[in-house]
Order: C-alpha cells, then structure tokens, then sequence
C-alpha cells in the first residue's frame, strides 16, 4: 500500500498558523463591525470622516490608523457607548496577528 505520509509531524501540529481558529475579516471582523460600527461609519455621514464598509477601509484603520487603540480605549472607547466585550476585541487582536487576512 506505500502509506508513508499516514502521520504528521509534531512541528506542523503544534505550530500556530495551523491552527483552527485563524480570524478572518469574512470569518469574523465584518459581523462585529456591522453591528457594532457601521451606523456611525458608513457613507452617509461617516463620523471622524473614517469609513469602515470593507475590508480595505477596516484594515487601513486597524493597520494605519487608530481603530485597535479606540477599541480598546477606556476612556475614549470605540463604539462611543463603551467598549465591547473582551472576546469580541480579543478576535481583532489575533486577526492583527495574522496579518489581516480576508477570508
Ligand atoms: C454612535 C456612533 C459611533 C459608533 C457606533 C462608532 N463610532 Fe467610531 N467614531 C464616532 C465619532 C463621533 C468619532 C469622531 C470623534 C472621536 O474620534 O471620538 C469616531 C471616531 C472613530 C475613530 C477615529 C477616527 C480618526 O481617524 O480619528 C475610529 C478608529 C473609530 N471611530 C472606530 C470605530 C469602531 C471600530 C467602531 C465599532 C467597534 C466605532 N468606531 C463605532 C462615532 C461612532
């Protein structure tokens, strides 16, 4: 039968970009932007002048600009109600770690 691949190797099981739960913008970012964000950041009249419609709008705020901080932000939180729960900031934190990926 010639089975020689039929294990795996403990370096690709125990290292993190193999993982499960890789967050994604389609996985989990755009869900918590629409509900938490895009009433204030969207076409219409976008608050702070900052769009957050897509992908490219929301990366460029996490990775540019202010928006991981203004999440996170105590005093100054972002959405202006007061900040989200700690498992809902912590999927952006990992999706910074993974490099923003879209799907
Ligand atoms: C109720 C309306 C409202 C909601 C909801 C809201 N924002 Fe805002 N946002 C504002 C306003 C008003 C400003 C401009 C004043 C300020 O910076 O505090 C702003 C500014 C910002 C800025 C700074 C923009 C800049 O470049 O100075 C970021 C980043 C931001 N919002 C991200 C978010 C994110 C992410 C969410 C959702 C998690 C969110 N906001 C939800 C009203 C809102």
């Amino acid at each position: 039968m010639g089975c020689t691949k039929g294990y795996i190797p403990q370096d690709i099981e125990s290292n993190p970009p193999y993982n499960s739960d890789t967050i994604t913008y389609e996985s989990k970012i755009k869900d918590i932007i629409s509900n938490n964000c895009i009433s204030c950041h969207s076409e219409s009249n976008p608050q702070g002048n900052l769009l957050l419609e897509n992908y490219n709008q929301v990366r460029s705020a996490s990775e540019n600009g202010t928006l991981i901080q203004r999440i996170n932000d105590v005093s100054n939180p972002m959405p202006t109600t007061g900040l989200m729960p700690s498992s809902k900031r912590a999927f952006f934190d990992e999706w910074v770690q993974d490099a923003f990926l879209e799907n």
